[in-house]
């Protein structure tokens, strides 16, 4: 039977994953900016690139739609590849950039029709297409204002349904929610799930945001100095990452050894002294240890200013594979003992 067909396979395998980056290289003069990245995308998988300023995110995604020539590697959009066939692979990615590009002196309208003008949809479709988009991202009633009154969220959102004119299969997003406020973050989340479900999209997007990315993604792959450190999806990620819980606390004045003695505890994984008397706790029974460290405080009269048990999060992730911090400006709650989750291990 194998026989028979054998002569038809085809000389060059072509990839099936909507993306697939072969050992890609990016050299700026003698710096490497990506240094030999490999990964595929499934098709339908919405997928993130986290790092931090400088990993090399915006160069991969410069390389992967096109717009700057590979170093060395292969990258294969929609089966297509990139050096070989731009214009095949061009046609099924639709791109937003990380700088805001929408034209500010013409109506959210007029921003969408160039588009979709620009990639030959004819008036038809094109309608279709910008009708559903305005309402997937929620700016039905902005359709005829001027870009420059909208919000940066609404800008934002404008530059999604920009991206999607012409029905791309493969959406790619450069840092789509820098800068955002909160409540526009989530709403642009909310949208990139909405038109994922509705359009079939397969969508690449990177951060240096970590809720962005445990929110948001089926699988993150951690980049750091233009290497992909890990790969896996956000549970599986935080599962490898030893103790399951994190316990933050900050004590007035502890002694010298505090660190250590709270090292000593036997669920903890590991201790960070962040400063002023701040300490990050890793455990795999956050209950015992919270516990414990009450009453250590207690016995050495060591008053505790906060005390917050959390789940392992993705910055724990990030500290365990790259040895260092990657934090966003976190709100802390101070003065107060919040008492541990429900559905953390007794
Ligand atoms: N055109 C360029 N010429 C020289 N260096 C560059 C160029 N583009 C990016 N770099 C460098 O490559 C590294 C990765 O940049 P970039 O891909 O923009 O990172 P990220 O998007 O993760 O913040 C940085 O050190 C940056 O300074
Ligand atoms: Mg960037």
């Amino acid at each position: 039977m194998s026989s028979l067909f054998h002569h038809a396979k085809p000389a060059e395998e072509i990839p099936t994953a909507a993306i697939k980056v072969d050992k890609v290289v990016k050299r700026f003069g003698n710096f490497e900016a990506v240094k030999g990245i490999s990964f595929e995308v499934k098709d339908g998988e919405i997928f993130g690139l986290l790092g931090p300023n400088g990993a090399g995110k915006s160069t991969l995604i410069r390389m992967m739609t096109t717009l700057i020539p590979l170093s060395e590697g292969k990258a294969y959009i929609g089966g297509h590849d990139v050096e070989k066939e731009p214009d095949a692979a061009r046609r099924c990615m639709g791109v937003i950039p990380q700088a805001l590009t929408s034209d500010i002196n013409l109506t959210v309208e007029e921003n969408l029709s160039i588009y979709a003008k620009l990639y030959g949809v004819n008036r038809a479709e094109r309608k279709r297409s910008i009708d559903e988009l305005l309402e997937a991202v929620d700016l039905v009633k902005w359709r005829n204002a001027e870009t420059k009154t909208l919000s940066g969220g609404m800008r934002r959102r404008l530059e999604i349904a920009r991206g999607l004119v012409h029905s791309p299969r493969i959406f790619f997003l450069d840092e789509p929610t820098t800068g955002l406020d909160p409540v526009s973050r989530v709403a642009v989340w909310e949208m990139l799930n909405n038109l994922k479900a509705k359009r079939q999209l397969t969508i690449l997007i990177t951060t240096h945001y970590m809720d962005e990315a445990d929110r948001l993604c089926d699988r993150i792959a951690i980049v750091d100095h233009g290497k992909l450190v890990v790969l896996d999806t956000p549970s599986q990620l935080k599962q490898s990452v030893p103790g399951n819980n994190v316990i933050e606390a900050q004590f007035l004045a502890p002694p010298e050894d505090w660190e250590a003695r709270l090292q000593a505890f036997q669920d903890v994984t590991s201790v960070q002294s962040e400063g002023s008397g701040m300490f990050r706790v890793l455990t795999t029974n956050g209950s015992r240890t919270t516990t414990e460290l009450v009453e250590m405080a207690v016995r050495n009269s060591v008053e505790i200013k906060t005390l917050t048990v959390q789940n392992t999060t993705l910055d724990d992730v990030f500290v365990h594979y790259t040895g260092r911090q990657l934090r966003d400006e976190q709100v802390k709650t101070f003065g107060f003992v919040i008492p541990p989750r429900p559905g953390m291990q007794p």
